[in-house]
């Protein structure tokens, strides 16, 4: 997958994504991820990317042509194109599945107080990771292509680390535990050194279930739809 971000600030993204998991990916091959700065796109000699609002108010907005340019730069025919705004879709595990069946992702990260809203329909979808205000798209667009790339087929060396995880079945995980089997004078759950695979399936899935009901739910069985539900 390749994967390019029009950011002013691209050391916000490519120093997190250069370690670990996601920076094995760029290294082996997996995501490829290159940058493109709105300011590499402006004529004057200050190099201006940004301007005061129309009709006044606080803080400064990215100007629209220099992140056009930026944009026209990297985008391709195949490309999904991602505004990351505080005003998106929600960011889930759904649509990183989604996200991750893409060849090539294009994140526009605004800044200061945003973008000149005539950009807005150059991209394929807005998106927020939550209810909250960064200081600009690039911790977010971070969230959202590390969510991704370990979702790239070959990233996670165990083909099936995806399929048991948080999100994927709708419910929350069940603990985890290491070793030492006591630590601290506490003990590891029974069902867990059981060695009866089934058992510990069955144990999964009920604290999997009470967890979600207890701190998420919104995402309990209950509460969700049924797969396949007709529509109204
Ligand atoms: N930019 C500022 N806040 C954001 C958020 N919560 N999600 C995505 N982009 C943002």
């Amino acid at each position: 997958m390749r994967v390019d971000a029009v950011t002013l600030f691209p050391g916000m993204i490519d120093a997190p994504l250069s370690e670990s998991i996601v920076g094995r990916a760029r290294q082996e091959g997996f995501l490829e991820l290159g940058f493109s700065n709105p300011r590499d796109f402006t004529e004057d000699r200050h190099r201006t990317v940004d301007d005061k609002p129309y009709g006044g108010g606080t803080g400064m907005l990215m100007m629209a042509e220099p992140v056009y340019r930026a944009l026209k730069a990297v985008r391709k025919k195949s490309s999904f194109v991602i505004i990351l705004t505080p005003k998106g879709r929600r960011f889930d595990q759904p649509l990183a599945l989604e996200l991750a069946k893409k060849k090539h992702l294009v994140f526009i990260c605004g800044h200061y107080e945003g973008i000149d809203e005539r950009v807005t329909p150059l991209a394929d979808l807005e998106l927020s990771i939550g209810d909250y205000v960064l200081t600009g798209g690039e911790p977010a667009a971070v969230a959202v292509i590390d969510a991704v790339t370990r979702l790239i087929p070959g990233v996670l060396k165990k083909s099936d680390a995806t399929v048991n995880e948080t999100f994927t079945e709708g419910l929350l995980e069940a603990p985890h535990y290491t070793r030492p089997a006591v630590w601290r004078g506490k003990a590891v759950p029974q069902e867990l050194v059981s060695g009866n695979h089934k058992l510990i399936a069955e144990w999964r899935r009920a604290q999997a279930e009470a967890l979600t009901g207890k701190s998420r739910p919104d995402l309990a069985p209950a509460k969700r739809k049924p797969r396949g539900a007709a529509k109204k």
